[in-house]
């Protein structure tokens, strides 16, 4: 018997006997995924697990009394892979799982794999090593190494597709995809672990004497298809477009695709070859931060000294949301996903049934995708989903979330109503894209419970959840919305107040310089066509075209930037002494507010038309435009497009850091890739800058700068030229470099 770890996932080896005799002993084996540890620790645990592994194998096919071994895990999981934190460490390469599932499989003694609970990455690829495997119905198994940067590479690329066949191993392979593969047969009890054990002993499974070359996979031939060669290049093709720009997906088709080709020792050659190219891309250490800035951010902290440790959500039994345009509507969808009863509110009966229309369509595709999902989901039933044009309705429920148009007024009106309709304890969040909280907080007798709920569009499939607290916000407020964040199955991500917050603030000076590079002689599709390559799934103006352009325009006037609160004699081109460019707003004034009206910075087949054009109206109109303002055209390369648009948007992430509106740079990473767009791949914003390195970002920012001294977003922001002046820290320490209090993760 060796020693187990607490908290590891341990496998038992089972040395099955004639008599029914058992002899047990267990091994730690590689640690869960969810448990962090010292990677050193790890280190020693991942060797004791794979030199004990070596030995029992080695004693069970040296003892004669030994008839077969079965591998199982303990507490219900049989394993989750190995702890992702070692795969950056440099030592973890010296340690091999392959050469260890390639000794079970050449065990002269069957050896069966039971998994129940989950069995991923390495986990699997032991399974896949082994003679038989043998799961309980509700296992889940998968490869997910794609989802950090890597392939499997215990030689799992070169079994699984003898085992499934090119196609599904393909699929679960550049996917990462966890599935339940296990379809009981009819009739067949569902067997828990020790009734498994049982039938192995009754010989059921193992006859004896069945010869077990026919179980070795890395013998068995890759599953033929009739017209492999044009599956495997349409399945690249599809490979390479959902990547957008990660190596990953396709180096693991580039494996499997070895697999194919080559006999397996040649093939787990390849995989060996690609996975080292994957861990030394950079793409792998980005994927893991990303991975573990996302669980970071869960442990939010305000400068004030509030936390997650100390605060309790409060429970959420029903909801309301009021307004059912394009975000209201998907709010409602994604809470009645989240089965929390909601009562959807608008302000008359006309918008109310058009939003009536739009929340059921939406819900009837959700349930199409689910299994049994208009059932579970029970829309019909107005106890779980109640249309009113009525305030109230509303006397119960225990959160709002408003989501009217973004006018100032309005919403003060509307949360002044809330505040005394609503019940004492209920809270009231607010959508607001940009406005002040503890503005729309002081129309309220409970500003402690008012909080911004910025969601993304569309709000039932985006990801992300800003939240944000005003002065008064209290953390039990906080830490609800955090709660509705989780039950929406979506990120939360806690931010402090001003205007755009963390992720819309960003965006502003990287939307500006998209405009300005048209001014100075670029086209919306070369933009959006470096910002693409760069692995956004759409650029600036494509996006700007699909949000519409008269949101932005509709905020502009509201803020006295055009319209006609504008003072006369304002110069067309400036605001406030700083370059400001007319051009969006001339677009709307031509009727062109994107996808909606059909055009916008592109045209489309008709309004409301999802395929961009480059339209040359367009063109012509910047030429005009640029002869009526003087301005002279250049030629603007890639990389000028690529470092304007993303280093300013980085500068200012550094302000935000420096203000304390976001506690760390993982934040605002985390609200990027999972609200914006920003490649995955690529760590988020901040992350990488800290790869590009600070001091190339302040010189070209500085660069930039010169050559645009009325662009505020251009000059570098006092953080950052701090950082490069410590000598540029890594992005863990960035924080500590600032001296307010509590300012550290
Ligand atoms: P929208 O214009 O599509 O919908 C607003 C809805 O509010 C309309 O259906 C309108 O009838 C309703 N409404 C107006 N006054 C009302 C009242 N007194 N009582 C009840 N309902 C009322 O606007 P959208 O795009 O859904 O935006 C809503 C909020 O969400 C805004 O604050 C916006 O800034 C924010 N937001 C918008 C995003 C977007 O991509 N559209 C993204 C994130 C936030």
């Amino acid at each position: 018997k060796l020693h187990v770890q607490s908290g590891y996932t341990v496998i038992f080896f089972k040395y099955l006997i004639c008599k029914n005799t058992i002899y047990t002993f267990i091994v730690p084996f590689l640690i869960s995924m969810l448990i962090l540890c010292q990677p050193h620790l790890l280190l020693v645990s991942v060797e004791i697990f794979l030199q004990a592994l070596e030995d029992g194998l080695k004693r069970a096919d040296a003892d004669p009394s030994v008839k077969a071994v079965m591998i199982c895990g303990e507490n219900g999981k049989f394993s989750a892979g190995a702890d992702i934190k070692g795969f950056s460490s440099p030592k973890r390469r010296g340690i091999a799982l392959g050469p260890i599932v390639s000794l079970i499989e050449r065990s002269e003694k069957p050896v069966v794999a039971a998994i129940e609970g989950v069995a991923l990455g390495g986990g699997l690829e032991v399974a896949l090593g082994c003679h038989y495997r043998i799961a309980h119905v509700k296992a889940r198994m998968g490869l997910p190494e794609v989802t950090i940067g890597l392939l499997p590479g215990a030689e799992g690329t070169q079994r699984l597709p003898r085992l499934v066949g090119v196609p599904a191993a393909l699929d679960m392979i550049t996917t990462g995809k966890v599935l339940c593969l296990v379809i009981p047969p009819k009739g067949v009890k569902i067997c828990s672990l020790p009734d498994v054990d049982a039938l192995f002993c009754n010989s059921i499974f193992l006859p004896p004497g069945q010869p077990l070359g026919p179980r070795r996979l890395s013998l068995k031939p890759v599953p033929k298809l009739p017209n492999m060669e044009a599956f495997l290049s349409e399945a690249l093709v599809k490979v390479k477009k959902q990547a957008h720009g990660c190596l990953a997906p396709e180096l693991c088709f580039q494996a499997v695709k070895a697999a194919t080709e080559q006999p397996f020792a040649d093939g787990v050659r390849r995989e060996q070859e690609l996975f080292n190219v994957l861990l030394t891309s950079g793409q792998a250490q980005a994927l893991q931060y990303a991975f573990f800035a996302e669980r970071a951010v869960q442990k939010w902290t305000t400068p004030s000294g509030a936390s997650w440790k100390s605060a309790s959500p409060q429970p959420i039994h029903k909801a309301a949301v009021i307004g059912l345009g394009t975000m209201g509507r998907g709010i409602v969808t994604s809470l009645v996903k989240a089965k929390i009863p909601v009562v959807a509110l608008e302000q008359d009966l006309e918008y109310l049934n058009m939003g009536r229309k739009a929340v059921m369509f939406l819900l009837e595709r959700e349930a199409m995708k689910m299994e049994q999902g208009a059932q579970t989901l029970d829309f019909h039933n107005p106890a779980r989903l109640q249309f009113t044009v009525d305030f109230d309705v509303l006397r119960d429920v225990d959160l709002v979330i408003e989501a009217v148009f973004e006018n100032m007024a309005l919403k003060k009106e509307i949360f002044h109503k809330l505040s005394r309709i609503c019940k004492p304890g209920a809270f009231l969040c607010t959508n607001t894209s940009a406005l002040n909280i503890n503005e729309i907080a002081s129309a309220t007798s409970r500003p402690q419970q008012v909080i911004g709920t910025h969601f993304f569009s569309p709000a039932h499939v985006m990801k992300l959840l800003e939240i944000i607290y005003g002065h008064h916000t209290s953390p039990t407020t906080i830490a609800t919305a955090m709660q509705l964040a989780k039950v929406l199955k979506k990120v939360g991500v806690v931010v402090g107040n001003c205007f755009g917050f963390a992720g819309n603030r960003m965006m502003f000076p990287y939307a500006q310089q998209a405009v300005f590079l048209l001014e100075e002689g670029s086209r919306p599709e070369a933009v959006d066509q470096v910002i693409e390559d760069f692995g956004f799934r759409i650029g600036p103006f494509r996006m700007s075209d699909l949000a519409g352009l008269d949101v932005g325009w509709r905020s502009r006037k509201g803020q006295g930037l055009t319209g006609p609160s504008l003072p006369p004699g304002t110069p067309a081109r400036q605001r406030h002494g700083h370059r400001y460019s007319p051009l969006p707003d001339l677009l709307c004034e031509n009727g062109r507010f994107g996808q909606k009206t059909g055009k916008g910075w592109y045209q489309y087949e008709k309004a409301g038309g999802r395929t961009a054009k480059p339209d040359p109206w367009l063109h012509s109109f910047l030429s005009q435009y640029r002869d009526t303002h003087r301005i002279k055209t250049r030629f603007i390369d890639q990389e000028e497009i690529l470092e304007r648009c993303l280093f300013s948007l980085i500068n200012e992430g550094f302000d935000i850091l420096a203000e304390g509106i976001a506690s760390g740079p993982e934040h605002l990473d985390v609200i990027y890739i999972n609200g914006y767009g920003w490649p995955k791949h690529r760590g988020g914003p901040m992350f990488y800058a800290s790869t590009v390195g600070l001091s190339r970002i302040l010189a070209k920012l500085q660069k930039y700068s010169e050559a645009h001294p009325d662009v505020p977003g251009l000059q570098p922001s006092a953080f950052l030229k701090k950082l490069v002046a410590m000598g540029n820290p890594p992005l863990k320490e960035w924080m500590s470099y600032l001296s307010r209090p509590n300012n550290k993760l």
